[in-house]
């Protein structure tokens, strides 16, 4: 039997919203073996969630302090070999700080930190002890996004000159025009989420794909940020002006207050000779124009798409994938890079695309703060 990667977790328990995706992407591949964890800071409903997903009660413990203590005593080759962050944002750095100092590698959510100077230190310290390093930008994991990054390093579209990226959820609306309602989530409050909200929590999925597709890196931004109210600390929406270079321009708009909207997170990507237009939505259609031809709409699966395209989508064209495959492989990737298998370079996100993140953050907060001017990153 293939020797299955020995795989913990923290967070993600049945509360949570991203533990499933995990689990579930984490066998999608065969490759890694749910071992233990601590899922949740309560002992009880920590024990309960354990024994209802099948872990062995002996390898879920009471806090991540415990775990790191427990399993640094077992012999390496019984050892978790690598532990997924998925708790709120503000307990990340401690957490995966911690894990790299006693050689774990680590599989972390977004947004990496809560500061830059912390994803710096955890950057340091990973190429220090030379550890794999995942920071689940799960929308990467898509084929058709994986087509979009192989098209674009490959020239088809010819120099790009133009990037719109949207990210509108309205799920903050019902909840931010009521302060008891506000002060239940932890996105809202600054000492769990961070400095910032909408930016911190979907901005930096956009700035991710923008610099995932296009292979650049954005120089400058100028952000207008909206609590919508003054007594709301954080961020609800914003809209930021990027500059690639002097002549690639564009735009990543986010909101949480974008009413009735689900996850309409949308990306377009302008070149000379041709664009691409993806829309998470809609994951299995990406539309390529070119002005010589009518519409093209490229499908996961077919003979047609790049190589990279190819190997993340698992069945026959016509059978939808989704979120979960997504994040499918992005553990695939990690697995390969775990056992020394060749591998694309954007086969998962690695911790630097995690600071890059942080660092969008704290640069669209500055912009905002000094009445929204230009400022380089
Ligand atoms: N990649 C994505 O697309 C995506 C989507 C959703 C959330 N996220 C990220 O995942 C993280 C979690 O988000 P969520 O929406 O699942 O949060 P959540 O509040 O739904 O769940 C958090 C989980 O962490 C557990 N937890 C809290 N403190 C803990 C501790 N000290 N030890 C162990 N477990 C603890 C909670 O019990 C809960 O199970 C966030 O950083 C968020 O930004 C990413």
């Amino acid at each position: 039997m293939r020797n299955k990667i020995r795989l913990g977790i923290l967070g993600g328990g049945g509360d949570s919203l991203i533990g499933v995706v995990h689990r579930i992407a984490s066998n999608m591949f065969d490759r890694f073996q749910l071992v233990g964890g601590c899922f949740n800071p309560n002992p009880k409903e920590n024990n309960a969630f354990a024994k209802h997903i099948g872990v062995p009660l002996n390898r879920t413990y009471d806090s991540f302090d415990i775990l790191i203590e427990e399993e640094l005593k077992l012999p390496v080759e019984q050892r978790m070999e690598v532990i997924s962050v998925l708790t709120p944002n503000f307990l990340h750095f401690p957490m995966a700080k911690k894990l790299l100092e006693n050689d774990f590698n680590v599989i972390c959510e977004k947004p990496l930190t809560t500061t830059y100077i912390e994803a710096l230190e955890l950057e340091a310290l990973q190429k220090e002890k030379q550890t794999v390093f995942a920071v689940t930008y799960t929308y990467t994991g898509y084929p058709m996004v994986r087509q979009m990054k192989d098209m674009i390093r490959r020239g088809v579209l010819g120099p790009v000159q133009k990037v719109d990226l949207q990210y509108y959820q309205g799920w903050i609306n019902p909840i931010i025009h009521d302060l008891e309602e506000r002060a239940k989530v932890w996105r809202l409050d600054p000492k769990k989420g961070g400095a910032s909200c909408c930016i911190g929590d979907i901005g930096t999925h956009a700035f991710d794909m923008l610099e995932y597709v296009t292979g650049m890196e954005v120089k400058q931004l100028l952000a207008d940020l909206n609590t919508l109210y003054g007594n709301n600390p954080l961020d609800v929406d914003g809209t930021v002006l990027v500059r690639m270079s002097e002549y690639c321009k564009g735009v990543i708009r986010a909101s949480q207050i974008a009413t009735a909207e689900e996850n309409n997170f949308s990306v377009q990507i302008y070149g000379s000779k041709g664009s691409l237009k993806w829309e998470q939505e809609n994951p299995n259609r990406l539309i390529y124009l070119t002005e010589d031809k009518p519409m093209q709409v490229l499908k996961p699966g077919h003979g047609y798409l790049s190589e990279f395209a190819k190997e993340s989508s698992k069945i026959p064209p016509g059978h939808p994938e989704g979120f979960f495959d997504s994040m499918g492989n992005i553990y695939n990737g990690v697995a390969k890079a775990l056992r020394n298998e060749k591998h694309d370079e954007g086969a998962y996100p690695t911790i630097h695309a995690g600071v890059r993140g942080m660092l969008f953050i704290e640069k669209v907060l500055e912009s905002h703060s000094k009445d929204n001017t230009w400022v380089n990153l």
